[in-house]
């Protein structure tokens, strides 16, 4: 699979900016990626370690045009579907397929219409690839975030996630903490370590 090299990627961020505290979290995602990678290759699944950590690091860029600093409300980020068409459009099809799929545990056809995505799309983590960068996203030691329990606690506190996904599509918080789980204990069964 073709995607971009690291001095593609900061170019990237250049031509299409984002706020600096996104820009530290895309860093802080790309290292959860690395480090997830290796401790799942070291224990027998061959990865690609530079995917992920390019991936990790370009996986928001699509709030380049759905950036609550900029004023664009929750119930209308659809950032995931920008991150996949800004790079399919820049030649990078399959990886932008991807690195698209890191909301909540995934979205399906169906719930990104129902959602308003501008566009029906897959947002399912459907590859290990996938399922790294999903829950690399999610561990935010700034926010208490570390575990699985505290990215549920975070779903079910926080206002911006109501707004942007759960207060539109009664049920989808419950499979989301389904769905989360999942590809958790599936990244632990493959040697993902916990976090500290
Ligand atoms: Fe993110």
């Amino acid at each position: 699979m073709e995607y971009p090299t690291q001095i593609q990627a900061d170019l990237l961020f250049q031509e299409y900016p984002v706020p600096k505290v996104l820009l530290s979290h895309s860093e802080e995602v790309s290292s959860n990626c690395g480090l997830i990678g290796a401790q799942i290759t070291e224990a027998g699944t061959q990865l690609d370690l530079e995917l992920l950590r390019i991936g990790g690091f370009l996986h928001d860029i699509g709030r380049w045009k759905y950036d609550f600093e900029k004023g664009v409300p929750p119930e209308q980020d659809f950032h995931e579907y920008e991150t996949g068409r800004l790079l399919a459009e820049l030649g990078y099809l399959d990886f932008g397929n991807l690195i698209q799929r890191h909301a909540l545990g995934g979205l399906t056809l169906e719930e990104t219409r129902i959602l308003g995505y501008p566009k029906v799309v897959d947002l399912m983590p459907n590859t290990i690839e996938a399922k790294i960068i999903s829950v690399a996203d999610k561990i935010r030691p700034q926010r208490g975030i570390l575990t699985l329990s505290d990215k549920i606690r975070d779903y079910q506190t926080s206002e911006r996630m109501h707004r942007r996904y759960f207060n539109k599509l009664p049920g989808l918080l419950e499979i989301t903490v389904v769905r989360v789980t999942a590809i958790w204990q599936e990244l632990e069964e493959l040697g993902m370590k916990k976090f500290q």
